[in-house]
């Protein structure tokens, strides 16, 4: 059966490099508070540059090491909450800048759960033989749509993209995915868009910025990305024991923590990087991917776990062979 393989990967973030001690000044918050409740020292914070002009970063890196040019690409999918604009879609916008005028473009709406969401769809493509080469993109600026009077959530955030290529194999790939939502659970993690504003409207409209019941959503977590992760190795044939490394969605180390204690599983084995680069929504796990690769830590062969969780609510993960 043709798999969808992970021929390529990129990430970028912003240079402009903010500390705990900075958003000390802005809010009633602590060094001490923001590291030892979320493990975050420093995070990534745009000066200008909107999310398509990341994601065309990471995803230039991503097509050099695939060996791919622009013009081969037959899908791209960009996984974001924080879009240009509405449309046309940021997968568009990179379309036109990277000049894929082949491929089909489109974004995923899906929380901090998208750039899962966007594997598994680009992966089913692939599996069934009508794309060849996709591009999968996770790029937010989350920090255009930050309350940054709200201590909750602005120590949290950053700005940053990562980027996969996908070609089919018959030898490795994503060996299983999962997806999952509870619309229900929708009002623990929102970012309002545009309200209904016409004349026959007189209500003023909410601030379009994230808000969230932290502790709710920490609980969904938790047991979302233990879900995620049985369902993929009982779906993959495969054990705990079997996998190099998980690399979980950077929300807060402290979930990831709870996560490996319940799972009683050794906690060394999910990747973090939340202390540099905070948390970067859709972006999270590709970059620490990239950032894996380039630390040689992950080898041809290796089975590891992505996943995530993220407003919607959502959740979901991939299994994947390298
Ligand atoms: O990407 C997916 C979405 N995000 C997440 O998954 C985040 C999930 N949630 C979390 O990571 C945690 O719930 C937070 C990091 C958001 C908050 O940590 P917590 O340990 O759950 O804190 P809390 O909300 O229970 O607040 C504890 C105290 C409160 O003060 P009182 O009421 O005990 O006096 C808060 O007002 O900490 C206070 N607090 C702060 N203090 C200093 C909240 N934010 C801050 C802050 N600095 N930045």
């Amino acid at each position: 059966m043709i798999k969808a393989a992970i021929t390529g990967w990129g990430g970028y973030v912003p240079n402009n490099q903010v500390n705990n001690h900075f958003l000390t000044t802005i809010v009633d918050t602590s060094d001490d508070w923001i590291k030892t409740r979320t493990g975050i020292k420093t995070r990534y914070i745009s000066t200008g540059e909107n999310t398509s002009q990341l994601a065309l970063k990471a995803a230039a890196q991503a097509l050099k090491q695939s060996n791919l040019e622009a013009a081969d690409l037959d899908l791209i999918i960009v996984a974001t909450v924080t879009p240009d604009s509405f449309t046309p879609a940021t997968a568009c916008l990179v379309q036109a800048e990277l000049g894929a005028s082949k491929a089909f473009a489109f974004d995923v709406t899906a929380g901090c759960s998208g750039f899962i969401y966007g594997l598994n769809i680009a992966a089913s493509f692939i599996e069934n033989g009508k794309v060849k080469n996709a591009l999968v993109i996770g790029a937010e600026v989350l920090t255009k749509v930050t309350d940054w009077t709200d201590r909750n959530t602005c120590v949290l955030f950053g700005d940053g993209a990562g980027a996969v290529v996908l070609q089919p194999s018959y030898y490795k790939g994503i060996l299983a995915s999962y997806c999952g939502s509870a619309g229900d659970k929708e009002g623990l993690l929102t970012i309002p868009a545009v309200p209904v504003r016409n004349p026959f409207v007189s209500e003023q409209p909410a601030a379009s910025v994230i808000s969230m019941q932290g502790q709710k959503v920490f609980k969904f977590a938790v047991k979302a990305m233990r879900k995620s992760i049985d369902k993929v190795l009982e779906d993959g044939n495969c054990k705990f024991a079997d996998i190099k490394y998980v690399i979980p969605h950077q929300a807060n180390t402290r979930i990831i923590d709870f996560v490996a204690r319940k799972m009683r599983v050794d906690k060394q084995k999910f990747y973090r990087n939340i202390e540099s680069l905070g948390n970067t929504s859709a972006a999270t796990i590709p970059l620490a991917f990239n950032e894996m690769l380039s630390q040689g830590l992950l080898n041809k062969g290796d089975k590891i776990i992505m996943v995530g969780f993220g407003g919607g609510l959502t959740w979901g993960a991939v299994l994947v062979e390298l």
